[in-house]
């Protein structure tokens, strides 16, 4: 299927973490913190403590950039164990480690497997207070999480113009051939101009499909309507009114100026979408009615030289679908890196933060889908922040947790 698909122009994300960006600046030294810590361990895990007379005990599975966080939690009363173990990704065996035998609340990662066997180890040591270091949820067991009454905290909002800015940046790259012709360049390849050299297409007024419409699919939609006039196609098990209005009424402004209306159309079927679409982009959340989404048969439906951006998680291709993509030149691979803005990571923190201290200070639960940018932003300690800003099983926590 692939080598029909030969000149299909593939970009990836999260299926190949080993694989170097292609470009990456001096990253800026972000690690501050509001307070002084101290190196510890906890059963042989390294661990740097802040504000060790805190009350409640809150583990942090990796540090995380910024400050506000950590002040968000101090202003908390916590003490607060961030982990150093070198270990990229921790195994359920350390995150139970950490969190020992009294614990209040864990900041854990999207890498962590969530499930009943931390959930019960954080409630068996006391814990009433959880958030994940992310968006997207797919590692933990809310289920697990809701059996022990356990609230699952996540950080939305942050994430969704840089996330799509990265799902823009690797559709112009794989369009016009960038990592390719970067690779040919510092091989010393490059003699002079050539008519045919590295020619890509132009994404100009040609179609942009979306698989999975929310707030990241939106984003970018708009990033590549009003950046490239291109017509839009959505695939979504929702209709999107207020996107589509929105497109629309870019449309008449267009006309207004005597160019031609981009318009938008939901598609009946994720089939209809793949036939249509010049670039097809996948923003939906990774569940059991999305992993591998897109399969060989469906990669099989795309135009032979469309271009397909995944910027959801890896198991929504199926990656044998796309056997020798790695030696692929023209596919476009990136670290699990879409939200890596200095912002963004700051914010997610925040958040993350924000939903462990709120449960802990007993402030009501807000559900994911809120506006969460005052607790990014807004003044620390006012008592517009008296939230807990993003909980996903918000319904289902018991009272006394709310
Ligand atoms: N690569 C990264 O670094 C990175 C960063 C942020 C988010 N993400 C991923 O992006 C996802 C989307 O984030 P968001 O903030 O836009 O979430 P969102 O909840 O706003 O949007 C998800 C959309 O997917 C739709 N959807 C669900 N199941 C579907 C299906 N079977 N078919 C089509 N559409 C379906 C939902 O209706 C919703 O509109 C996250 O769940 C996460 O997995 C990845």
């Amino acid at each position: 299927m692939f080598s029909r698909a030969g000149r299909n122009l593939f970009c990836s994300l999260a299926p190949f973490n080993a694989y170097p960006q292609a470009f990456q600046t001096q990253a800026p030294r972000y690690f501050t913190a509001a307070v002084s810590s101290i190196s510890s361990q906890v059963d042989g895990i390294p661990v740097k403590i802040f504000n060790e007379n805190g009350s409640k005990r809150v583990v942090v599975t990796k540090d995380l950039p910024g400050k506000r966080w950590l002040d968000v939690l101090v202003n908390a009363d916590c003490r607060v164990e961030v982990c150093t173990h070198p270990d990229a990704i921790l195994d359920v065996a350390k995150v139970k480690t950490l969190i020992s035998t009294r614990c209040d609340g864990v900041i854990g990662q999207l890498t962590e497997d969530w499930s009943e066997e931390l959930f019960g180890a954080l409630k068996s040591a006391g814990g009433t207070a959880f958030s994940t270091y992310a968006v997207g949820y797919n590692n933990v067991k809310v289920a697990a999480a809701n059996a022990h009454g356990l609230p699952v905290g996540n950080t939305p909002g942050v994430l969704t113009e840089t996330t799509a800015e990265i799902a823009a940046a690797l559709t112009l790259a794989a369009a016009r051939r960038v990592a390719e012709a970067d690779v040919f360049m510092r091989s010393g390849q490059y003699v002079g101009w050539l008519p045919a050299l590295f020619v890509g297409n132009l994404l100009q007024r040609k179609t942009v499909g979306i698989i999975g419409a929310g707030r990241i699919g939106q984003a970018y939609a708009r990033m590549m309507i009003e950046g490239h006039k291109m017509d839009c196609i959505y695939y979504d098990m929702f209709p999107q009114p207020k996107f589509e209005e929105y497109v629309t009424d870019y449309g008449k402004f267009l006309e207004g100026h005597d160019e031609e209306a981009v318009t938008i159309r939901r598609a009946d079927t994720v089939e209809n979408l793949l036939r249509e679409a010049d670039v097809v982009s996948l923003h939906c959340l990774l569940d059991a009615s999305t992993t591998h989404l897109m399969n060989a048969e469906r990669l099989g439906m795309m135009k032979s030289n469309a271009v397909l951006v995944n910027s959801a998680r890896g198991p929504v291709i199926d990656e044998v679908a796309l056997p020798g993509l790695a030696e692929c030149a023209n596919a476009v691979i990136l670290p699990h890196i879409a939200s890596a803005s200095l912002w963004t990571r700051g914010g997610m923190a925040t958040l993350a933060a924000s939903n462990v201290a709120g449960v802990l200070q007993g402030f009501p639960l807000l559900p994911d889908g809120g506006d969460v940018l005052k607790f990014v932003d807004g003044p620390l300690g006012s008592e517009e922040l008296n939230y807990t800003p993003s909980i996903v099983n918000s319904a289902d926590v018991p009272s006394w947790v709310k």
